[in-house]
């Protein structure tokens, strides 16, 4: 991290303490806090047992909490089975059958709603469907869906016959699906027409096609919901409409109760090889990280109206979107489309219009959002909105004010949700109704979190005006189990670094002086893009598969409102081109790119270069592209370098 970072935070010194009006309503008080640090300090396996216990519904109790002979393949709560679509559902169906689970709204601007009752039933009839197909537990589905009230549906009908379901994110293309498809190794895919984002169409199942086209073997089925209403080619005996596949189905489904450590689902991240992993969940443990953590963290009640923003395809949508609202009980709006379409007043229009009580999003929505300025927010009425949530990456102290004054109008707590695919839920964040926030960190780690920050040989750094890497000292319920396929990769990539004492999370880190966390960004060569996680690796692997482009080296640079953005240098097979050729070449590459990938993957900048700066062993030094990149002096040693006149044509001097 630069020292320019660090000192504009430690210079961050604004507290915002909790409203006592929200703390005297609040779920967890301070005397509450105290109790649980305190019984987790006191014994960290008995207090997951008991909050297991009370917060989940057990078809068989557990005997044994935490497994750790296998470590750091962690297992928890190994002897007790369980069903994650039953406590989503079933639980809240003698009690409150009519409570709406889900307001849904497409960027048309159709509006839904669906009654507990009424999700349990579409979720029971798909599960039928699915079993009807074969389908059975350990199977793998892929939903490539848009965000419609039938991705949650998928995903809940796996959860109720024990296949575990593996979502890919709508904006990834053929390409990507077809990887993730192949790594998992799926029986069916489940997909739509197509989906509205900003105003245009986006054609999943052309795109499905394509997938299936290139390989995909595994795949028996796909099952196909109409929703944009254009028009699918559907292949004879492989696909079929949703509607068809569910017709005459019984709406009811017996859960299937799995043993706890049983997979509930796959999720693909970016990591820094080009190969995305496959994160493995293992049911009991993450469904309860979800369900505890939508209660602690945001403070649900239930009269609550809870709007995630995330998109399905991303762990926030699988946490708190789908199970940590839906196993709480509440009400959770979902909306298909662009925030700033057709206008950036749209998301505070969704929030006046359904009643938003809960309202979190990404630090790059926020951004994007602010430029419009503030008059937009302020046509609307936020007065339900009791509190703002924050996710994804470092949110910026402008961004936090901004959010806090124009829409939590001075009166919600914002908390700053500090967590990764492979942590399941929320590990560090203010607790609303007690921890005083500070605009830009996300403050403390939850009970039963052990949290730190070590320096390069693992001891642990107290110094607030030092950084390191963050890890976790001990395990948690909603941890990841491994990646599916390759545990070796797990245990380098999360437990090696530290002799397996610890998971690192690849972030670095430091904490001031009140031991508040001040996220700093990756350790890695993972990027944050609008949120969006993206490997170098893989955007490099995309550039090289064009035939004409011989080498490629991808970094961040800051961005205002992305985040970060993408930047390439690229060495072409033959002359580095130049003037109006180089311009075309950019433009073809970045299309290119994003083919192969996903939108979210196309490069902001391309450099063209004759070959990339390297040293004499042929390690390409990212540090001085980054530098580059970022349009920093470069202050380090280049004379290890095999080509250093390469860095004045980098720089675009030469
Ligand atoms: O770098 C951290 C950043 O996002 C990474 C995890 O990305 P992903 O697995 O896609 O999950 C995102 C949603 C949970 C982390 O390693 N990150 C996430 N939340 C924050 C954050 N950085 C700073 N502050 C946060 N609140």
């Amino acid at each position: 991290m630069t020292n320019k970072t660090l000192d504009s935070i430690l210079l961050e010194g604004r507290v915002f303490p909790p409203p006592a009006a929200f703390t005297a309503r609040a779920r967890i008080r301070p005397a509450d806090h105290e109790r649980l640090l305190a019984e987790a300090q006191r014994d960290h396996e008995g207090f997951w047992g008991r909050l297991a216990r009370e917060t989940l519904a057990w078809h068989k109790p557990f005997t044994v909490t935490l497994d750790g002979a296998d470590a750091p393949n962690f297992r928890w709560f190994t002897d007790g089975e369980i069903n994650a679509a039953y406590n989503c559902l079933d639980v809240h169906l003698k009690e409150r059958p009519d409570k709406t689970a889900i307001i849904f709204e497409s960027e048309p601007g159709e509006v839904r709603a669906l009654s507990y009752r009424e999700l349990a039933a579409q979720v029971c009839r798909l599960a039928n469907a699915l079993k009807a197909d074969g389908i059975g537990a350990g199977d793998r589905v892929v939903i490539y869906m848009p965000m419609v009230p039938e991705a949650v549906i998928a995903m809940l009908a796996c959860a109720r016959i024990g296949a575990v379901h593996s979502v890919v994110f709508g904006g990834f293309s053929a390409h990507s699906l077809r990887n993730r498809i192949e790594d998992a190794g799926a029986r069916v895919l489940i997909t739509a027409d197509g989906s509205h984002r900003a105003g245009k169409l986006v054609e999943l199942k052309a795109a499905a096609d394509e997938a299936l086209a290139q390989g995909c073997a595994s795949v028996g089925k796909l099952i196909v919901l109409r929703h944009a209403g254009n028009r699918v080619d559907m292949r004879p005996g492989r696909d079929v409409w949703w509607s068809d596949a569910v017709a005459g189905q019984p709406d009811h489904c017996a859960p299937v109760f799995v043993p706890s450590e049983h997979p509930l689902f796959l999720l693909y991240t970016s990591g820094s090889t080009g190969r995305p992993k496959g994160i493995q969940h293992a049911t009991a443990g993450f469904l309860l990280g979800a369900k505890l953590t939508t209660l602690w963290a945001f403070d649900l009640r239930d009269d609550d109206v809870f709007w995630c923003t995330a998109d399905i395809g991303w762990v926030t949508g699988h946490t708190y979107v789908t199970y940590g609202p839906l196993a709480a009980g509440a009400t959770v709006v979902m909306y298909e489309g662009a925030p700033v379409h057709p206008d950036a007043g749209r998301f505070w229009d969704i929030c006046q219009r359904h009643g938003v009580t809960i309202f979190y999003t990404a630090p790059t929505a926020i951004r994007a959002l602010m430029k419009h300025g503030e008059d937009i927010p302020a046509r609307y009425d936020l007065s339900k909105i009791r509190l703002l949530g924050s996710v994804g990456e470092p949110i910026n102290p402008e961004a936090w004010i901004w959010y806090q004054h124009n829409i939590g109008r001075g009166r919600c707590p914002i908390v700053d949700t500090w967590w990764q695919t492979e942590t399941g839920a929320t590990l560090i964040a203010p607790l609303p109704g007690v921890v005083p926030t500070k605009p830009g960190s996300c403050t403390l780690p939850l009970p039963g979190i052990d949290a730190a920050i070590v320096d390069d040989d693992g001891n642990e750094v107290t110094d607030p005006n030092r950084g390191g890497f963050l890890v976790i000292r001990k395990p948690w319920p909603s941890m990841l189990r491994t990646i599916w396929g390759d545990n070796a990769r797990y245990l380098s990539t999360y437990w090696a670094r530290f002799g397996n004492r610890y998971y690192v999370a690849g972030d670095t880190a430091h904490r001031d002086r009140d031991g508040y966390f001040w996220v700093m960004g990756r350790a890695d060569d993972v990027l944050k893009v609008s949120g969006h996680r993206l490997g170098t690796a893989e955007i490099e692997s995309a550039f090289v598969a064009n035939p004409r482009v011989a080498e490629a080296a991808v970094v961040g640079r800051p961005h205002e409102i992305k985040g970060e953005a993408i930047f390439a240098y690229v060495v072409m097979k033959g002359a580095r081109p130049t003037g109006a050729q180089a311009g075309a070449l950019a433009a073809e590459l970045r299309e290119w790119v994003a083919r192969e990938l996903g939108a979210i993957a196309r490069p902001d900048d391309i450099r063209f270069a004759d070959n990339l700066p390297k040293t004499r062993s042929g390690k390409i030094m990212r540090r001085l592209l980054r530098a580059i990149a970022r349009g920093e002096a470069i202050t380090e040693d280049v004379s290890t370098l095999e080509n250093p006149a390469i860095l004045e044509q980098l720089r675009g001097e030469g």
